[in-house]
């Protein structure tokens, strides 16, 4: 986070709290995330589009990348919008009281429990991914006696340079309908079809996660809005919005650089407008208002996970050479990134400055699998030591919400900090916890 610094001697500071502090009244390992500059994310990607959009825009923050009530309650307060794509997200975003129409239900395989739940809380957007589903709303809201509010996710044939696993806006995977065949433009006739159960707002791609290249986003920004105009021009359906999906990059470590709100924004409306000026003229094709979701690029870089050092091994490798692995009291089961896409990052000692020479380590975790690694490769000084803390910054999204028990290992607090004062907002795990679970 921005607000990271250093102390008089020498500790880490966050939000204003030491991680020794931190460490000593919430115990290791921990999430720590930075409520002033979670929300200063938050505030710079909404006024950056609600500045560069003729139409207006809506950010919608991804909550599969962090969410719990409070954070939820942050990002209403911000002024954002929020997409939920299970029930479970969606249950977080009622108990925090979100308003409904500033929600947007995803999902693949979302469930008639889940669209019905969404529906009787009055969603603003369902966005529809399959055909099966279609049918399904059309049905639920008959028997609700409402009007689905309903987006098209369209697969725009955009491969996004990132990680092949999280790519998610070419032609052969699971997501949205396919701009190839017209079916994407079938979808849409058949929703089209149904005035009395579903409205049609617009169509929505999302291409990928962790993107630095704006190239990605404008192809798919041009195709969407073609589709959109087609659909406008053949049915006269009066569409209000067109959503360009989130994956805006974070740097994890030195080696990247990321798109600032404020030039992805230009980039991004530069590219719509001007197709709508050329599409549209002449048919009376409308601007529409323009929605983006990211949610890495928000919660990423606000948080951080505080280890403690357990043990500390250099590894004969041969010739003379050794590697150390130094062992932290998490890993995989807290951050499955690395083992599941060969994530980088960093890593810093926390709990105190080291004049000690820098000397290269691997820093592994505490689960019993050789590929439970925090950080392949870093310079930590000499003299590490057991007991010292380390922190890794860049673990705001996609940690904490894909975490998992692995080893019966309970999941860390998730601890809030601002101007100096913490407090939990998700309670550590006990293994009470997980044998209440185990009812054999
Ligand atoms: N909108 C939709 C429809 C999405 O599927 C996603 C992410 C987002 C928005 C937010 O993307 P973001 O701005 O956070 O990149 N577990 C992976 C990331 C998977 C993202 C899936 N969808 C990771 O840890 O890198």
């Amino acid at each position: 986070p921005e607000t990271v610094c250093r102390d008089a001697v020498g500790r880490l500071v966050i939000g204003g709290v030491d991680v020794v502090s931190l460490a000593s009244e919430f115990g290791t390992a921990a999430y720590v995330l930075d409520e002033t500059d979670f929300r200063a994310r938050a505030r710079a990607f909404r006024d950056a589009f609600a500045d560069s959009f003729t139409g207006g825009a809506d950010v919608y923050y991804a909550g599969k990348a962090f969410l719990c009530t409070e954070v939820a309650r942050w990002v209403a307060e911000e002024g954002l919008n929020l997409d939920v794509c299970t029930g479970g997200e969606l249950a977080v975003a009622i108990r925090a009281g979100f308003p409904g129409k500033r929600i947007a239900l995803h999902g693949n395989n979302k469930s008639s429990s889940e669209i019905r739940r969404a529906l009787e809380y009055g969603v603003g957007r369902i966005v529809l991914d399959s055909f099966d589903e279609i049918v399904r709303v059309d049905t639920i809201a008959r028997e609700l006696g409402v009007v689905a509010p309903v987006m098209i996710r369209v697969t725009v044939g955009v491969e996004a340079h990132t990680h092949e696993f999280i790519a998610t806006g070419h032609e052969d995977q699971k997501f949205g309908f396919s701009l190839a065949d017209g079916v994407a433009r079938e979808a849409a006739d058949r929703v089209v079809a149904h005035p009395d159960t579903m409205s049609l707002k617009g169509f929505h791609s999302h291409i990928g996660s962790q993107i630095f290249d704006t190239t990605g986003f404008e192809l798919a920004a041009r195709r969407l809005v073609q589709l959109h105009a087609d659909v406008v021009h053949a049915t006269g359906a009066d569409l209000p919005e067109i959503d360009l999906g989130g994956g805006y990059g974070i740097a994890y470590t030195s080696q990247h650089t990321p798109l600032a709100p404020g030039q992805l924004a230009e980039q991004l409306a530069g590219i719509v407008e001007r197709e709508f000026k050329a599409i549209g003229t002449g048919d009376g094709t409308a601007t529409p208002r323009v929605s983006i979701e990211p949610g890495r690029a928000i919660a990423g870089p606000s948080g951080v996970t505080l280890y403690e050092v357990g043990t500390i091994k250099d590894v004969g490798l041969g010739e003379g050479f050794s590697r150390r692995y130094v062992s932290v009291d998490g890993g995989m089961s807290d951050n499955i990134r690395p083992a599941l896409y060969e994530a980088d990052y960093s890593v810093t000692l926390g709990s105190r400055s080291s004049d000690a020479a820098p000397r290269l380590a691997r820093v592994v975790g505490r689960h019993c699998e050789s590929g439970d690694i925090v950080v392949l490769d870093e310079y930590l000084p000499d003299d590490l030591a057991i007991g010292d803390l380390l922190v890794v910054p860049g673990t705001g999204a996609y940690c904490r919400s894909m975490s998992n028990q692995y080893n019966h290992t309970p999941r860390p607090p998730v601890i809030a900090v601002r101007d100096g004062q913490a407090r939990v907002l998700v309670r550590r795990e006990t293994i009470d916890d997980l044998l209440a679970l185990d009812v054999g």
